[in-house]
């Protein structure tokens, strides 16, 4: 949590090289602006990267300096300006020793060639355009992002404020001379450290003040936010006041060098920084506490058109702070702390924030900012950080700052928590929130000072500065989550577990009772999962809680993609549903924006849309699409795979009509043997996809010697019931150009796998380098809500119009749509495609080493997390495991994580949970299922 300021002067034309990042800092409050200047003498010019910009411009000149005050980070605003200096180089004074400066060769390509741009379109050449030019020059520099939550690179959001800021280069005798001219004071003066204002002690006798001298770039509405606040916060004791000057005014204006500086006078609180206080008792801490919670009580009503300020310090926003400085942490134990705080922030945290309260908050309780006296907290200085954000945002601040210093890190901070508690009650979701929140911060002063460090590696200030920071992160990491939640419950006198606490109170419906209504109402076709049934009542991102509070990691559930009832899809839901719901024959926007959004995500002109209930509706639609096209009825099919429960789709689902109950395939109906690379009928021939597609071939010459033809061919990337089945390279490929030949369609399933699941790509079908005719999608589009489409092109579309309409009481209604696009949202802010791939990828290593050890596994498949992992007796015979199977799903179920069979055999356990499981629980899984392995391979 340190403040430097650098800046990097370099003689020589900037050279890319490595990967080093920088080319300048940001001050503790983020509103430093990296001075880099680049001089160029004239011969040597023609080396400069911006030679070509320059030159037509410039070359008559004998001399020319650019300065580019250069944010090259992504959560601060930029600002390039580039002003023409026709000084002679000899007196242009390096501000340091010349340095080669270096950056990542892509963000320097970046750079210049959007200077380039601004040079041929955008430099103002009138001084008085300035201001215009800044927003045109900006928006030059950041053309819009394409979606609105691509936000980690999007600055149009943060506020044009973080300009140069030198300090104000006033002395002790110009502060004496302001308390004299403005304020009738006769005092001494004594210059005092600050960061962004120049500070000085005023004392006249016993009167003590503090005139604070702004800088010349300072926001004007800012500083009017902090007096605002200040005057609301009169009647608090402990809050400095606002002086006014003999004129009446608050905050005078003074003119130096040519520079206007805002000057305010505060008064004078007694007391010791924290920071010089070795002692804090938990009575100090929770004293703390209690006090930030009648500040916030006192600033809940208070309001400022400056409130909403995006700078770095705003832990809501700590992913976009940390992320892009992750590779700037050079030790990989380092920045995987950190990155599984951003992680956790990412996943479990974030999406919550919106659903918080939020207020104006002081957003900076550290040590040097709170005042002691006698043991107890007696004043909080230091206003320049506040703004609008979760409440909770000010606990986990300053809980913090509290753990840093501590020797008992989570207690230190629990104390500071319970005083805020006692004062203004935390809910149960805000308690949830806080470790994610302070390992955020942790992660924000960590990723900051190793950038540091960085940029100015001789400077040894910023490792040992932010020693305690790494210290902390060191110590919590380990943690569970679910620890650190207890002991903030605790705080806050809640039972430690919160399951056990959250769990509704059941009306007298245990297990038994609910299984023998269900005998009684419900028609036994519908199977209850696990010997000993489970009854859920709650869900949680990765986790389902039942009726006793007991947490269980969900690895099987794909329909809750973006965790179990995400928040932010919740409350999409609920706000459409409060507003309004109705169907299609009313016009509305959701549905072409999902349309459109959904599109995006599609590959060729696939692009005409029908929202229906289910994935099983969408197949059936499928097969209308196919049968109007085509004038058709044949389908061929993968043994193995399922469709849907629709009558229409048991018939093409061998799953079910090869199945128990099942009357077998009807005769317009052909079966393709699964092409499994590890269990497939062709699995040894010299070249399985010919062979494979060779069988398809036949089929096909025999509907035709029929007199019939093929409509089309249905068939998932990658099968689901079939257990996890993944084709060889090029199956689909040539299936696909064999069916076409034929004059049949092509339609991907992509009800289980689409979506962004399979990692590498967000369809299954793209995986194999495929484009179908028709595609079919549902159960992760709405996130467990009744969604799911079809897509098609205009041609195939075009034949279904027939004069008979289409019309679906609840397809593409707006509440449904709300939900599509709240899922579409999620999936990309939290960029849970590359997470599944990431962890995906993870997991299926650990899987495999767990295959070397256990004879019982004998393949591990999938791609991103959708997973299997097919059980055999004999690796030779490939005798089907499947009581092991079942045995091991049990099992696991009794140590709280969910998994489930699937397969012809029913021997493969399928992995595909919601895409926020995280790389932790891939480990957990693995470590259980390994003890659980040795159980089932060494009965007792
Ligand atoms: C591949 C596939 N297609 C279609 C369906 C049917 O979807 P729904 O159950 O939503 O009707 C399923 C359901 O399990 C499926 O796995």
């Amino acid at each position: 949590m340190t403040k430097s300021w650098p800046r990097v002067t370099t003689m020589r034309p900037i050279r890319v090289m490595g990967s080093l990042l920088g080319c300048g800092d940001v001050g503790r409050k983020g509103r430093f602006v990296p001075d880099l200047r680049l001089f160029y003498p004239r011969g040597q010019r023609k080396h400069s990267p911006l030679q070509k910009p320059i030159l037509p411009r410039h070359s008559r000149r004998e001399h020319t300096a650019f300065t580019l005050p250069i944010f090259p980070f992504p959560w601060l605003r930029y600002r390039i300006s580039l002003i023409e200096s026709s000084k002679p180089q000899r007196q242009v004074r390096p501000l340091e020793e010349p340095q080669v400066l270096q950056m990542d060769t892509d963000f320097a390509r970046f750079l210049w060639g959007n200077i380039w741009h601004l040079m041929r379109n955008g430099y103002p050449a009138q001084k008085k355009d300035a201001d215009h030019a800044d927003e045109r020059r900006f928006n030059l520099l950041y053309p819009p992002r394409r979606h609105k939550s691509a936000d980690a690179y999007s600055p149009s959001k943060w506020p044009r404020r973080n300009y140069p800021m030198p300090l104000p280069p006033l002395t002790e005798a110009h502060a004496r001379q302001i308390a004299a001219q403005h304020y009738g004071l006769q005092v001494q003066a004594q210059r005092l450290p600050g960061e962004l204002d120049a500070n000085f002690l005023l004392s006249a006798g016993e009167e003590r003040y503090i005139l604070k001298v702004g800088n010349a770039d300072h926001d004007p509405a800012e500083l009017d936010f902090q007096n605002r606040a200040l005057a609301h916060l009169t009647a608090l004791p402990g809050v400095p006041r606002l002086i006014p000057a003999r004129s009446g005014e608050e905050m005078p204006i003074v003119e130096h060098d040519g520079q206007r500086h805002f000057i305010r006078l505060l008064s004078y609180l007694p007391g010791e920084p924290l920071v010089r206080c070795p002692d804090r008792s938990p009575e100090l801490l929770r004293g703390l506490g209690a006090f930030l919670a009648r500040l916030d009580q006192a600033l809940a009503d208070f309001q400022h058109p400056a409130m909403e300020r995006d700078i770095p310090w705003n832990l809501a926003h700590a992913h976009r702070v940390i992320r892009p400085r992750l590779h700037a942490i050079p030790d990989p134990v380092r920045r995987r702390w950190v990155e599984r705080a951003l992680e956790r922030f990412e996943q479990q945290v974030r999406p919550y924030l919106p659903t918080l309260r939020a207020q104006v908050i002081h957003n900076d309780a550290n040590d040097h900012n709170v005042l002691v006296a006698q043991g107890q907290v007696v004043g909080l200085l230091d206003f320049g950080d506040m703004l609008h954000a979760p409440l909770i945002c000010e606990v986990a601040i300053a809980a913090t700052y509290a753990l840093l210093a501590s020797p008992e890190p989570l207690q230190a901070a629990a104390h500071l928590v319970a005083g805020y508690h006692q004062v203004i009650p935390l809910t149960t979701t805000e308690v949830a929130l806080l470790d994610g929140l302070i390992r955020a911060r942790l992660a924000v002063s960590a990723a900051l000072s190793a950038e540091r460090a960085l940029i100015e590696p001789e400077n040894p200030y910023h490792q040992i500065s932010a020693g305690p920071v790494w210290a902390a992160l060191e110590r919590l990491d380990p943690v569970p989550a679910e620890v650190a939640h207890g002991v903030f419950r605790q705080a806050c006198g809640l039972p430690a577990f919160p399951s056990l606490a959250a769990a509704p109170a059941q009306p007298g419906r245990d297990e038994q009772t609910i299984l023998a209504a269900r005998r009684r109402y419900l028609n036994p076709t519908l199977s209850v999962s696990y010997r000993r049934p489970l009854h859920m009542v709650r869900g949680q991102g990765q986790y389902l809680y039942d009726a006793e509070g007991r947490a269980y990691l969900d690895c099987v559930n794909n329909v809750c993609h973006v965790g179990h009832s995400h928040p932010a899809v919740v409350a999409a839901l609920a706000h459409q549903a409060a507003l309004l719901n109705t169907n299609t024959r009313y016009l509305h926007e959701h549905i072409i924006t999902l349309a459109e959004r959904l599109t995006a995500h599609m590959p060729g002109d696939l692009s005409v849309w029908f929202f229906v209930n289910s994935g099983s509706e969408a197949n059936d639609l499928a097969l209308r699409l196919v049968r109007a096209y085509t004038g058709r009825q044949d389908m061929l099919v993968l043994a193995g795979a399922y469709h849907g429960n629709l009558s229409s789709l048991i018939d093409i689902s061998p799953y079910k009509f090869d199945g128990p109950g099942g009357a077998g395939a009807p005769p317009w109906v052909h079966t393709l043997s699964m092409p499994c690379t590890y269990r497939g009928r062709f699995r040894h021939a010299e070249d399985p996809v010919a062979a494979y597609v060779e069988e398809a071939a036949g089929i096909i010459r025999q509907v035709e010697e029929a007199g019939r033809g093929v409509a089309a061919f249905i068939a998932e990337a990658l099968m689901g019931t079939g257990g996890q089945v993944v084709f060889p390279p090029g199956y689909l490929a040539q299936m696909y150009a064999l069916v076409r030949a034929a004059g049949g369609l092509c339609i991907a399933d992509e009800v289980q796998i689409g979506f962004g699941r399979v990692g590498t790509h967000f369809w299954g079908f793209e995986t194999h380098g495929v484009v179908p005719d028709i595609v079919t999608m549902g159960k992760p589009m709405g996130n467990g809500h009744p969604l799911a489409a079809v897509v098609t092109t205009p041609e195939i579309a075009a034949s279904f119009v027939t004069g008979m309409e289409y019309f679906n009481t609840f397809g593409g209604n707006p509440v449904s749509c709300a939900v599509g696009l709240a899922v579409l949202d999620v999936i990309e802010e939290q960029n849970l495609q590359e997470h599944a791939r990431r962890v995906g990828e993870h997991l299926k290593a650990r899987l495999k080493t767990l295959q070397e050890r256990h004879p019982l596994i004998g393949d591990v498949r999938g791609s991103g997390l959708f997973l299997g992992v097919e059980l055999v007796r004999d690796r030779e015979t490939l005798a089907p495991a499947a009581g092991e199977a079942q045995a091991i799903v049990e099992a696991m179920r009794e140590r709280g994580i969910l998994l489930s069979t699937d397969g012809p055999f029913h021997n493969v356990l399928k992995i595909k949970p919601p895409l926020v499981f995280n790389q932790e629980d891939a480990d957990r899984l693995v470590e259980e299922l390994e003890g659980v392995l040795q159980e089932v391979e060494q009965p007792a």
